[in-house]
């Protein structure tokens, strides 16, 4: 079986991406990663009804990934339920992530860039070096962020040769403007961190892939999908999700799949919803010829 864990998985994307690897992946078992355990559980009820085969490959994990030590102890449970069968992860998904928080920027880095690395950190030694995968789902307010932004934070996060400690030193630069910001600056500030949270997202896929080549490590935007993440510019718009061209969470998982089971996609690329590899730097719309850069 191949194991995989995705993170945030009891709603939205993440729900999305567990039914269809149950669903259409026979050979897999799944890590169903959930800050809080009962939200995991209720998130299962469902499951186990559409079939109930699927409780042998369904295990609900307790994961904060902006919490250390929440994290720790993810990968020290998973450590102990594999020593038993010998067996390595196949994949992790790390699907967690947030666009708003009422703590101002901090938070929704946390979340969204530090997260991926810190669960890389702790899982790295339980991923098959052979054949493991990881998935950073970013979103296309990444390239959408860097169309616009400073020429020195594009030139950095689109660089092959970005380091780990580069992306950390823009992302102090960012929390350290926003606390010197002026009211109307912060409030110019919120609305660009989600985009550049997940901008950093992608860099750290590259410098991953860079740095374990025996990995395919990639990321990958769902598209527009209808879950509690986009619930808020609903509302904002007064329209439907379907008039405001939002998918379902089932469809928003296929980029994620397509990284996840898909051979010769390459390792350090950022894919659309389409599947198809895209730049870094600006936005490609679905159905448009694939990115050739390096
Ligand atoms: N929806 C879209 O249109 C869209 C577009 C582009 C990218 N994305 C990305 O897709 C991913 C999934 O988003 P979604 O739309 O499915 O949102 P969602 O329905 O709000 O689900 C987010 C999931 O992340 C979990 N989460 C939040 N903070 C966490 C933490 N510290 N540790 C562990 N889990 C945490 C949430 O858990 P709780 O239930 O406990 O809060 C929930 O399970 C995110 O990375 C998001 O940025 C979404």
């Amino acid at each position: 079986m191949k194991k995989i864990l995705v993170t945030g998985a009891n709603k939205g994307i993440g729900l999305g991406i567990v039914t269809r690897l149950l669903r259409s992946c026979p050979d897999t078992f799944v890590y169903l990663g959930c800050r809080d355990a009962e939200k995991g559980y209720s998130a299962i009820e469902p499951l186990a009804k559409e079939c109930p085969d699927w409780a042998e490959r369904l295990c609900v994990l307790e994961i904060d990934v902006a919490d250390q030590n929440s994290t720790e102890l993810a990968a020290s449970k998973v450590r102990e339920y594999h020593s038993a069968d010998d067996s390595l992860l196949y994949a992790i998904v790390n699907n967690a992530g947030i666009a708003r928080s009422d703590a101002g920027v901090a938070p929704i880095i946390e979340v969204n860039t530090f997260g991926p690395n810190r669960v890389f950190e702790e899982f790295v030694n339980l991923i098959d070096p052979k054949s493991g995968r990881i998935v950073n789902v970013t979103s296309a307010s990444g390239p959408n962020y860097l169309s616009h932004c400073d020429e020195y934070v594009r030139e950095k996060l689109t660089s092959q040769n970005v380091s780990w400690d580069e992306i950390a030193n823009l992302v102090e630069s960012f929390l350290n403007e926003y606390e010197d910001a002026s009211a109307d600056e912060k409030e110019r500030l919120y609305s660009h961190v989600y985009g550049f949270s997940k901008a950093c997202t992608n860099a750290l896929t590259m410098y991953l892939a860079k740095s374990h080549s025996n990995l395919i490590i990639n990321s990958c935007t769902p598209g527009f999908i209808e879950t509690d993440l986009t619930q808020p510019y609903v509302v904002e718009r007064g329209m439907t999700p379907k008039e405001m061209g939002m998918k379902t969470p089932i469809e928003g998982a296929a980029s994620s799949i397509h990284l996840l089971i898909e051979e010769n996609i390459g390792s350090g690329f950022y894919f659309g919803s389409d599947c198809v590899r895209s730049p870094l730097d600006r936005y490609r719309s679905p159905g448009d010829p694939p990115y050739q850069g390096d």
